[in-house]
């Protein structure tokens, strides 16, 4: 893939594929050897870098990525993503070793929802149905009823009986849409992605100015002024489909910059312009940029970091993860 810098300002990236051949260099082919060697599964997100995307066995969305935890019969699953979701896949799977290259890779919306706090509000509100974005820690999960991804969020609030309370933790954004789609009230949670609120009404408008025919695709994490100028909203796997069946052969794509390398693999005919924020072309989340090749390769070497979770909170954080699931077949 290359990068092409264009005329500034607005500095924008262009990302197209340019060729179909991939060079793996020898850290690569050793960690593809090693997953073979120690039956591992390499589930990567979207936002991994491009290096990771290459070697991994399954990348998407943290939908897609819970599901294949679920589903796998490898014995070591090794996660490339942020902490919550290797600590989905090890609640989905006790009795499996795994790991994440870098244990500090953590997520700023799963941090803005303290399971403490939660905990307080359901005390004092006892009928209150919690639905938790799949961006939160075992202990929130646990304290909720069920559990959503942005690609299945709409789906899962319209399943909520009519007579519930809801509150939607931990991210405000992703509520506000939700409750535009549904038409259902919601108590929302004042969390939100610190990478994603990044993309501005007038950002987003200068991007627009240069790339005029190009359709905007945005997460539902982004704030509701950036939203409202987007084409599409929808999770990071539906992205790929959505600029699959378009016609347009350019994008504006605001979510992380990771994305791209995605988009231009599997549409190697179609453009993508990175949505820029304030004050840079490009949006990388520090913690899913956290985990790196020589990271990746040591810890499939080592067998650690591993994720240790108490048999107690699996149990009790797994009923709102397979309530999803079972929901959202
Ligand atoms: P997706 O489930 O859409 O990939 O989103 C995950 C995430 O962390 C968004 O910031
Ligand atoms: Fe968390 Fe935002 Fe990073 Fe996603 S992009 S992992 S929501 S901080």
């Amino acid at each position: 893939m290359i990068q092409e810098e264009l005329a500034s300002p607005p500095a924008l990236q262009l990302f197209r594929n340019q060729t179909d051949e991939i060079c793996l260099t020898l850290d690569q082919q050793e960690i593809i050897r090693l997953k073979k060697e120690k039956n591992a599964i390499l589930l990567c997100h979207n936002y991994q870098i491009e290096p990771i995307q290459q070697v991994a066995d399954y990348v998407g969305d943290s939908l897609g990525l819970a599901r294949q935890a679920a589903s796998t019969d490898a014995d070591i699953i090794v996660f490339c993503g942020v902490h919550f979701m290797a600590e989905t896949a090890k609640i989905l799977n006790p009795s499996k070793t795994v790991l994440l290259p870098d244990l500090n890779a953590g997520c700023s919306l799963s941090d803005s929802c303290p399971a403490e706090q939660l905990a307080e509000y359901k005390a004092k509100n006892p009928n209150t149905f919690v639905i938790a974005y799949v961006n939160c820690s075992a202990a929130v999960k646990a304290l909720s009823n069920v559990i959503c991804t942005s690609g299945n969020a709409v789906e899962i609030v319209n399943q909520v009986p009519e007579e519930k309370e809801i509150l939607f933790v931990p991210d405000q954004n992703l509520g506000q849409w939700v409750i535009g789609r549904t038409g259902r009230k919601m108590k929302l949670w004042p969390g939100s992605c610190y990478a994603h609120v990044l993309f501005t009404k007038e950002s987003i408008e200068r991007c627009k100015m240069e790339y005029p025919e190009a359709p905007v695709v945005a997460h539902p994490e982004c704030v509701q002024t950036v939203r409202d100028l987007a084409d599409e909203v929808c999770s990071t796997e539906k992205m790929v489909h959505y600029c699959k069946s378009h016609p347009s052969d350019t994008f504006i794509i605001l979510t992380e910059t990771g994305m791209m390398h995605r988009l231009t693999r599997e549409l190697p005919n179609k453009a993508f312009v990175a949505g820029p924020t304030g004050n840079c072309a490009c949006n990388d989340c520090r913690f899913m940029k956290m985990n790196t090749v020589p990271k990746l390769l040591e810890c499939l070497r080592s067998l650690k970091p591993e994720i240790s979770m108490k048999n107690d909170l699996i149990e009790k954080s797994k009923r709102s993860i397979e309530r999803m699931l079972e929901w959202s077949k």
